[in-house]
């Protein structure tokens, strides 16, 4: 098992939860005010409600249903309609692991969490995040290469385009470009981005 790149750490600001994934697992991603990262289940213990609909404060998330805080390790803390009570260890969301590294979210499974750290990705800064209708070989294949580690040009800019696969054929193109790249360039290369899904998406669709 890999390390999946679940989202870019600049569209995860301090204070903020996302929704993401991890195969066919709904996952929130959310950063504490101090600036930890953390991916768990996006599923209220108590009612189910998302977590990614929930707010952050301090280093804690709250569900926005009925307030269960939780924190460090996915523990309930605050139970607000009771207050006195010191919340049952078993209340807990089940967490994912994660890490970041050259700004990019990746996370796994937290029972088969990778030995090895995910890719190197040194001289390249992140660009964007894209949502695709195709299988990952078909837009690793529109790309001109394999896998799910792109790495060329577009744009006529030195790219690095990370395939996250999702369930029901679909995938999330995170695109990093060559650090220093000036405006135009990286406009240049958003547009080589888009229409890369147009391309992979028009073959996916001939080949249905
Ligand atoms: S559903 Fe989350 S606190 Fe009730």
């Amino acid at each position: 098992m890999n390390w999946t790149p679940a989202a870019l750490s600049q569209d995860i600001p301090s204070g903020s939860a996302a929704p993401g994934q991890l195969g066919d697992k709904d996952i929130v991603i959310w950063r504490s005010a101090s600036g930890r990262i953390a991916a768990w289940s996006d599923r209220c213990p108590h009612r189910g409600m998302r977590l990614s609909h929930g707010f952050v404060r301090g280093e804690f998330l709250s569900c926005i249903y009925h307030g269960w805080r939780y924190g460090d390790g996915g523990q309930c803390h605050r139970i607000p309609a009771h207050p006195e009570l010191t919340p049952p260890d078993a209340i807990k969301v089940p967490v994912f692991a994660v890490t970041e590294s050259d700004g990019v979210v990746w996370v796994a499974q937290k029972d088969a969490e990778p030995e090895a750290p995910p890719p190197g990705l040194a001289g390249f800064s992140p660009l964007r995040t894209l949502r695709l209708s195709a299988r990952p070989e078909t837009v690793a294949a529109a790309f001109g290469g394999t896998g799910l580690d792109l790495r060329g040009e577009l744009g006529g800019c030195a790219v690095v385009v990370l395939i996250q696969p999702l369930p029901d054929d679909q995938c999330n193109l995170h695109a990093l470009a060559a650090n220093g790249a000036d405006t135009a360039t990286l406009d240049r290369v958003s547009a080589a981005l888009e229409a890369l899904r147009r391309q992979a998406e028009t073959a996916e669709e001939i080949a249905a």
